[in-house]
């Protein structure tokens, strides 16, 4: 099996940085070599302290190699819906999110949209994401056999929505219950591949539709649970009348057993102190989307107050109630929501959020996330000079944190030179 030696100055995280000073925290190296062998990185270290003999040498010095960032929220069939103007999140989904998502019905089209969507995640940077699909098994079977014939870790799995929503999108308690089964049986484990049992919310799911989930999360622990909770007013209020005996919105997640570990709770805004607890004992994971939630105005994430109580943040982009695609323009809307919560993000934390913290959210932080010896070769090169504004700024730039910083504020995908999937380089040849 061949060798590729990869050239270019370094950053992986090794736990998360408690401050800007904590450059403890991280392994930059200047002129550092990552030696990869079978998708898998063999080494890491100085260029002059790893074997050259063999490898085919890519040389991307002067750019910032790092781990491929981890998106851990979007919607698969949402790509079309982005820029779709509404009030709010429950006009947003009936007037157009709902509408598109019947598309989702033709095996053709999730067929063609399902590289459509990968292409977009890795011109991006992004290797690894948690998608939701559409009611429809079809939609989860095409970005499942995408991803694999791309080698790309994936986390996915078809909503579960059989009630408040068109005829078209809805299944039923038993037909959600056996096609996410089949499911499982089909992707999960194979290659890099995981299943999410999906119940997409509380609203959209019946009683008997909650009781087959939790059936499903105590058949499977292993798989991953994703639904949204308090992202909205409207929507809190709605789930509460629906569920009369729930404490709170939470309690209706928890009810049905799906607080767990392995649990990404979208949003997760407007929480009571009894449910920051609930969700804090199961160890359950809020998933920040800063652009989704200012773009339907839905409020500002409280990260201090969640971590406080001892909770795991993950952080995404929510796509298409997100804007856009990329992790750094992600971080760049969370700075501002935390900045008007009196909270400053700096930019080695949110670079560890994005790579090692996402997959320590999901438990995969032995695989990616880092450079270390060991971890899957997925990756992304940055140029922090990629646009006239940004070379600009970077005139003045004092050190890695100030360019960081630019990526973090600036960036966007015209910052990615190029992403590597499990050692395979995605962007068209010569970028
Ligand atoms: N709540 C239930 N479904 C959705 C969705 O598709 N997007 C967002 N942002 N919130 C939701
Ligand atoms: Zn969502």
């Amino acid at each position: 099996m061949g060798q590729t030696l990869i050239r270019a100055r370094l950053l992986s995280f090794l736990r998360e940085p408690q401050s800007p000073e904590d450059t403890a925290s991280f392994r930059y190296i200047e002129d550092g070599a990552l030696l990869i062998e079978g998708g898998i990185i063999r080494a890491m270290g100085e260029f002059g302290a790893v074997s050259t003999e063999g490898a085919e040498v890519i040389d991307h010095r002067p750019h910032l190699l790092m781990p491929g960032f981890i998106d851990t929220h979007l919607h698969f069939p949402q790509m079309q819906v982005i820029a779709s103007w509404a009030a709010e999140l429950l006009d947003w989904l009936n007037d157009y999110t709902f509408p598109e998502e019947t598309r989702y019905a033709d095996p053709a089209l999730c067929a063609r949209m399902a590289g459509v969507f990968l292409d977009r995640l890795t011109e991006h940077g992004t290797t690894t994401a948690v998608a939701y699909g559409s009611v429809h098994a079809t939609s989860a079977e095409a970005l499942f056999a995408e991803a694999f014939a791309r080698n790309m870790r994936l986390i996915a799995g078809k909503v579960m929505m059989d009630r408040n929503a068109p005829e078209a999108l809805r299944d039923t308690a038993q037909s959600g219950y056996d096609e996410s089964k089949a499911l499982i049986a089909r992707w999960h484990g194979r290659g890099r591949l995981s299943y999410a049992i999906t119940p997409r919310f509380a609203i959209t799911s019946s009683p008997a539709q909650m009781d087959a989930a939790s059936a499903l999360a105590r058949e499977y622990p292993e798989c991953y649970i994703q639904t949204h909770l308090s992202e909205n007013h409207a929507e809190i209020a709605l789930s509460c009348q629906l569920y009369p005996e729930a404490l709170d919105y939470t309690d209706i997640y928890a009810r049905y057993g799906l607080l767990r570990e392995n649990s990404l709770l979208g949003h997760a805004i407007h929480l009571r102190a009894r449910e920051i607890g609930a969700l804090a004992e199961a160890g359950a994971k809020p998933v920040f989307c800063p652009t989704s939630n200012l773009y339907l105005g839905s409020g500002l994430f409280d990260d201090a107050k969640l971590r406080a109580a001892g909770l795991v943040n993950a952080i995404a982009t929510d796509i298409g109630g997100g804007t856009s695609y990329s992790m750094l323009q992600t971080l760049a809307e969370g700075y501002k929501v935390l900045q008007l919560n009196r909270q400053r993000l700096h930019p080695y934390r949110a670079f560890d959020w994005i790579t090692r913290g996402n997959a320590a959210a999901l438990g995969l932080q032995d695989r990616i996330g880092t450079l270390e010896a060991g971890s899957e070769a997925d990756l992304v090169v940055l140029n922090a000079k990629a646009t006239p504004a940004m070379a600009l700024r970077m005139e003045r730039a004092r050190g890695l944190m100030d360019e960081l910083f630019t990526l973090q504020v600036m960036g966007d995908d015209r910052a990615v030179v190029q992403t590597y999937v499990a050692g395979v380089a995605c962007k068209g040849a010569g970028l």
